[in-house]
């Protein structure tokens, strides 16, 4: 088992990385303070899951809620499901939160603990890639809007997050590449040699070989506690792990949420990103085409949904929680491995790439 550290002071967290984690009683022993436990999970997750993880903590007494699954349900009314569980078990102040699932049922955990008697404890247990390599580590937490992705929510970080990478090996292979669209983007912003790595690792990953796939979330989980504990609440750094994002949200939110996945909507963007940052004379036009090439070994889409326009993007892009005074603030690159915020692009540069890239021309 490896242990990272998420270095945030008096909040500060372990990430534990490893096989068979779910089962060990003794990680969640750590990290529970009082004797009440509620696990949120969904009826995806549960069937696969729930026992293992009851089992381990069978000293406590725990309750469980099982949400429905979807993108679709990430909203205030499934909160609060939540919400109603723990009060109708009358779970008190030193209540401990696990979340078992992805992203969706992390972000809503982290926020209904973050809510709930103004803040109780909570365990992050992410069962996907995604939410492994991002989601579940840096105290994002929240619910979509039908206006806004992720526009409701808190910054609130769990006590510990626990990775059983086995829990992959039940994972969709349309989840697994969702999941690898993250990875990807922290080689670009961060990491080149990681990038390198990823181009040459690309078939090991897909068959989950368990020493690729550990070293490329403990590599994953690095990059974004490095940054989470430069800059928690995103007055700055911490922006770049949105590469791609303003381009992905404007997809997920115009196609309704659940239809084309965030991975998948983030690796489209991330083509968009770097397409600008060529027009603007930053990366080669080959940085685009290595990227698309990555993308496709992987089984991600290389543009937009066909059926969205250029015009389709930008109403959702001004609907964006990096924006300041009306303008787009947009995470591109200088080159592959480092990234950088800013609004300061032609506004004909950004519509050149939504043109060529919403319709795969370029
Ligand atoms: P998800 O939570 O919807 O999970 C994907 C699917 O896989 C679901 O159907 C789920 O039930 C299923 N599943 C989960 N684990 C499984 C397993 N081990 N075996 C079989 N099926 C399993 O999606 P996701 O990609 O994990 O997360 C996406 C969400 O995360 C989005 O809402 C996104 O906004 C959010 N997100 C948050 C942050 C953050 O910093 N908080 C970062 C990135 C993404
Ligand atoms: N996924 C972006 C962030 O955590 O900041």
């Amino acid at each position: 088992m490896k242990v990272l550290e998420v270095d945030l002071g008096a909040r500060s967290y372990p990430i534990y990385i490893g096989e068979a984690l779910l089962a060990d009683a003794s990680l969640y022993a750590k990290h529970i303070v009082g004797r009440q436990v509620m696990v949120v999970t969904n009826d995806t997750v549960a069937p696969i899951y729930l026992d293992t993880l009851l089992s381990a903590l069978s000293d406590y007494s725990v309750d469980s809620v099982v949400l429905p699954d979807g993108e679709q349900y990430k909203t205030l009314d499934t909160l609060n499901l939540i919400f109603s569980a723990l009060l109708e078990k009358k779970h008190n102040r030193k209540t401990t939160l696990i979340a078992l699932g992805g992203g969706v049922i992390g972000d809503m955990t982290g926020f209904a603990a973050a809510c709930y008697q103004r803040g109780v404890n909570f365990i992050q247990v992410p069962t996907t890639l995604l939410s492994q390599v991002d989601s579940s580590v840096g105290g994002k937490t929240g619910v979509n809007h039908v206006l806004g992705k992720n526009m409701i929510g808190a910054f609130y970080q769990p006590k510990a997050v626990i990775i059983d990478v086995n829990t992959l090996l039940t994972l969709p292979p349309r989840e697994l590449s969702a999941g690898l669209a993250e990875v990807i983007k922290y080689g670009l912003i961060r990491d080149d040699a990681f990038y390198k790595w990823l181009e040459s690792h690309a078939d090991q990953l897909l068959s989950l070989d368990v020493d690729a796939i550990s070293y490329a979330i403990e590599t994953s989980c690095l990059c974004k506690a490095s940054v989470v504990a430069e800059d928690e609440t995103e007055k700055d750094v911490r922006a770049i792990l949105n590469l791609g994002h303003t381009f992905g949200h404007a997809i997920e939110t115009h196609m309704g949420y659940g239809n084309w996945l965030h991975g998948e909507a983030v690796a489209a963007g991330m083509v968009m990103a770097l397409d600008l940052s060529c027009r603007l004379g930053w990366v080669a036009e080959s940085e685009i085409d290595r990227l698309k090439l990555l993308l496709k070994q992987v089984s991600l889409p290389i543009a937009g949904p066909a059926s969205m326009t250029a015009d389709d993007y930008l109403p959702h892009m001004l609907v964006d929680k990096k924006n300041v005074d009306g303008s787009i603030r947009l995470v591109l690159l200088e080159r592959v491995g480092f990234a950088v915020v800013t609004s300061n692009y032609p506004s004909k540069a950004l519509s050149q790439t939504l043109q060529a890239c919403s319709s795969n021309k370029r």
